[in-house]
């Protein structure tokens, strides 16, 4: 049993941003092991990613409990069973059980393909956020990690990579460029999380 922190990762879809935790740390980039992964789509792409890297996943579908608590109870059951240090939400489009997010405080990160607190919130996701952007006439976007809570998108800003938005950007050519940078933002962030390099607040 090796005393490296355990990181479960959630996913909605393909799983390029959980490829690249999985990446760092299997080159050291990241001192923790990608352990478990949960996606709440049952055909979440991501899933064969981590079939391909032989990491457990799981597909948490609240409908299948009889109440959110239950589920939440279970979720949270399951993290403790597999003794899970951090969380990482890697284009999981939903929010955390309020247990879950409440034993895991200051230890979950979302990714966010845009700088945060702009065009973040409910229904900004992938290619909603990029089309925002473009449409907004805003010269750059990036990619933010920050610490996840209860509600999207909204807990402390930790870090930001930067790119510049170019007149004739589409919001495809917009997304490819952020996600090249959510690929390296987000590794370098949960180490430095894992590391305690962030003042984060305990209040
Ligand atoms: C990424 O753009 C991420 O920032 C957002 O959803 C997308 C997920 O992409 N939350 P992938 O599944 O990691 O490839």
């Amino acid at each position: 049993m090796t005393d490296k922190k355990k990181i479960a990762v959630f996913i909605s879809g393909g799983g390029s941003n959980m490829q690249a935790l999985i990446d760092a740390s299997k080159s050291g980039l990241l001192s923790a092991d990608i352990v478990w992964v949960v996606s709440n789509k049952q055909k979440a792409k991501g899933l064969i990613r981590a079939e391909n890297e032989h990491i457990e996943s799981f597909v948490f579908k609240k409908k299948n409990y009889d109440s959110p608590q239950a589920a939440g109870d279970d979720l949270y059951q399951k993290l403790q069973e597999r003794h899970i240090d951090y969380i990482a939400l890697a284009g999981y489009l939903q929010l955390l059980p309020e247990k879950v997010v409440k034993a895991y405080k200051n230890r979950i990160m979302n990714i966010h393909p845009a700088l945060l607190p702009k065009y973040g919130g409910k229904g900004m996701y992938g290619q909603h956020v990029h089309k925002a952007v473009v449409e907004s006439g805003d010269s750059e976007s990036g990619a933010t990690a920050h610490l996840a809570d209860e509600i999207y998108d909204n807990g402390m800003i930790l870090e930001q990579f930067k790119v510049p938005v170019f007149d004739d950007d589409t919001p495809e050519s917009l997304a490819a460029r952020v996600l090249e940078q959510e690929h390296k933002l987000f590794p370098r962030a949960l180490e430095k999380l894992i590391k305690g390099k962030y003042e984060v607040n305990d209040g």
